[in-house]
């Protein structure tokens, strides 16, 4: 047994371990460790997806929820935010100047809104879908039931973000009110996916009571799920939460988190995420660096940008859609990449991992 096992074992994609994943966090200041585990990211993501970087117009369609999770800014508690709903005409006209600038996935995300029925969602995701049959769409509105998930599958949706924010259930409890059930988030990942839609999990780096030990829970449970999405990025404290004076999560461990992601899972797409961007100016080309291929810039209506307040001091609230995708494409070329205009689907080509343990 060479005394670098668990990243032998990551490396060879053979099946982790808690104590695995653990054993590799010990590697995190070792530089020598961290530039094999680099090389070996990048070397994935290239033989899969070249160099390539895949954007999706996000539209942050409510800022309405009904949830209370104690990091986020858009909370059903918070009373002092001003809340705004798109009509579907205004998310039609997202998707236009969308369609017009290149991008070929479109992102709805919102808050849990109640006034967005299955029928009002699925008649929006129709009218999308018949308007752009060229392109994907991703549904990212929180937890549903099965048969609203069905539905909104039939009407057309592509793939689902429901990031599992911890899969460890004390960690859990830390960041959510008692309504909310780790089991139930599971759930929902296991029925989408079961629904044949393209699953993205994820959670924030470095929020309040995350450990080591949560993180190689996250760690095996994105190994037991195989979603093709992974969104990773640093919690940011915002003002109006009860973690407003908590620190924000390290943009470092976030890199790290991507580079493990992407060699856990080397087709995933992961994003170099908005939250990476806010903390450190060049942190999405870092991410991209790391082993992130995604980048999901703003198409929702300027007015209503600095409203989706999830946290505090978030990036590309100023800027029109066309401006941030000039600016993204210069990163993503400095970084060494390109910006294409494709749906960008998971690459089919992956190899399965073994499942036998040594
Ligand atoms: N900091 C960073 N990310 C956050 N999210 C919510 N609140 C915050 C915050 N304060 C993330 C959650 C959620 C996604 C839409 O945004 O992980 O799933
Ligand atoms: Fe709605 Fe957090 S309160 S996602």
């Amino acid at each position: 047994m060479s005394n670098k096992n668990a990243v032998d074992k990551l490396i060879s994609h053979q099946t982790m371990a808690r104590e695995d994943f653990i054993e590799l966090f010990g590697y995190y200041q070792n530089q020598e460790v961290r530039k094999l585990l680099t090389g070996e990211a990048l070397r994935l993501r290239k033989q899969y997806y070249g160099n390539k970087v895949f954007t999706r117009g996000l539209i942050e369609f409510t800022n309405y929820c009904k949830n209370n999770c104690y990091y986020c800014g858009i909370r059903g508690a918070n009373s002092h935010i001003i809340r705004y709903r798109l009509s579907q005409e205004e998310i039609l006209t997202c998707c236009q100047e969308g369609y017009r600038l290149g991008f070929r996935t479109f992102v709805l995300q919102g808050g849990e809104d109640p006034f967005y029925t299955d029928e009002r969602m699925a008649a929006i995701i129709r009218e999308i879908k018949q308007c752009y049959p060229d392109c994907a769409l991703t549904l990212s509105i929180g937890e549903k039931s099965r048969e609203s998930y069905r539905l909104f599958r039939k009407a057309g949706a592509d793939r689902y973000l429901l990031r599992h924010e911890t899969a460890d259930e004390v960690h859990y409890r830390l960041l959510h009110p008692d309504n909310m059930r780790l089991e139930n988030r599971k759930r929902c990942l296991w029925d989408l996916k079961a629904l044949g839609y393209q699953v993205g999990a994820g959670m924030m780096v470095g929020s309040p009571g995350q450990s080591i030990r949560t993180l190689a829970e996250d760690l095996l449970f994105l190994q037991e799920l195989k979603p093709q999405m992974v969104g990773l990025g640093p919690f940011i404290p915002h003002h109006d939460t009860c973690f407003a004076g908590e620190p924000a999560g390290s943009v470092e461990l976030t890199l790290f988190l991507l580079t493990l992601v992407r060699i856990l899972l080397p087709t995933v797409l992961l994003p170099a995420t908005t939250a990476l961007g806010t903390l450190d100016p060049g942190g999405r080309e870092k991410g991209l660096m790391a082993g992130a291929n995604v980048v999901m810039p703003n198409l929702s209506p300027l007015k209503n940008r600095k409203q989706y307040e999830l946290y505090d001091h978030k990036i590309c609230t100023g800027e029109e859609a066309a401006e941030c995708l000039g600016c993204l494409d210069q990163r993503v070329n400095a970084a060494g990449f390109t910006l294409v205009s494709e749906r960008g689907d998971a690459s089919h080509t992956q190899t399965s991992r073994c499942i036998v343990s040594e």
